[in-house]
């Protein structure tokens, strides 16, 4: 059984066969999906689908990209949204200083404000951040003790480190399976199995193979395929630490005496 830690699925990309790719997800041995928010309609949307799904779970937020729409307005509605059931984490957030959709100087307010949202509601970050390593970790080091996930991790191996040292957690996605990313398979030979996470950012970043295409949830067995090559340890075994370690970083609780099978606890403040 594995866990996409990052996924889309209330994108538009997935309108006409939603509850297809979920029920494949299903299917192939997805335990469970973390529905990543990346606005607030979108963190809205996510909420509906961690509703209508048990093994849905929900992180709110705002892009980086969305920083410039960013207000007071938007912030009071985050915050409402983060105290729904089923959310177990702020994000996603950061910095991204490779596309720059948005201005550096809102992408540090937006990122700062979900941070302390974070703090308050003692959850979880999900972490973006594209060419910003520099900013990203002044940021967190400033707010910690703080507990972040840095999702499609794509730093150098001195960002790793900072990152591994504040005891942040990692996440990788099928693009570790293109041709092109030696570097990336390298720095996943230094990242401890104890701080690893799966993921697919689906709809983007299809594995190699399927490159172009829509990703989904059920691809995630790539990145658990090639991270098992990489680290020369059976399939089984990323599986079941990742799977362990998505439990315990959003805090899953599978309570077997619950009706529905799985519980969910939200953390003490
Ligand atoms: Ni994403």
């Amino acid at each position: 059984m594995l866990i996409d830690t990052h996924c889309h699925l209330d994108f538009p990309e997935f309108d006409k066969d939603r509850d297809e790719v979920i029920a494949r997800a299903r299917s192939e041995g997805i335990e469970y999906i973390i529905n990543i928010g990346s606005s607030i309609d979108g963190s809205k949307r996510s909420l509906e689908l961690s509703k209508q799904y048990d093994f849905i779970f929900s992180a709110v937020g705002i892009h980086p990209h969305e920083a410039d729409n960013f207000d007071k307005g938007a912030e009071l509605e985050l915050s409402s949204l983060s105290r729904q059931d089923k959310v177990v984490a702020i994000g996603e957030t950061g910095l991204d200083y490779f596309r720059n959709y948005s201005r550096q100087e809102n992408q540090k307010i937006l990122f700062l404000s979900l941070i302390k949202l974070a703090k308050e509601l003692n959850l979880p970050l999900v972490i973006h951040s594209r060419q910003a390593q520099a900013d990203t970790l002044k940021i967190l080091k400033e707010a910690m003790p703080v507990k972040a996930l840095v999702h499609c991790f794509s730093g150098d191996k001195g960002f790793l480190d900072e990152c591994l040292t504040l005891g942040f957690f990692i996440s990788f996605t099928c693009n570790i399976t293109y041709k092109k990313a030696e570097n990336l398979r390298n720095l996943i030979r230094d990242v401890p199995l104890d701080r690893l996470l799966l993921e697919t950012d689906a709809p983007f970043l299809s594995p190699e193979g399927l490159r172009g295409k829509r990703n989904e949830p059920a691809n995630v067995k790539h990145v658990a395929r090639e991270i098992s090559r990489i680290k020369e340890i059976s399939i089984d075994e990323v599986s079941e630490v990742t799977s362990d370690n998505a439990k315990s970083f959003f805090n899953l609780v599978n309570t077997e005496k619950s009706s529905v099978g799985v519980g969910f606890i939200r953390p003490e403040k």
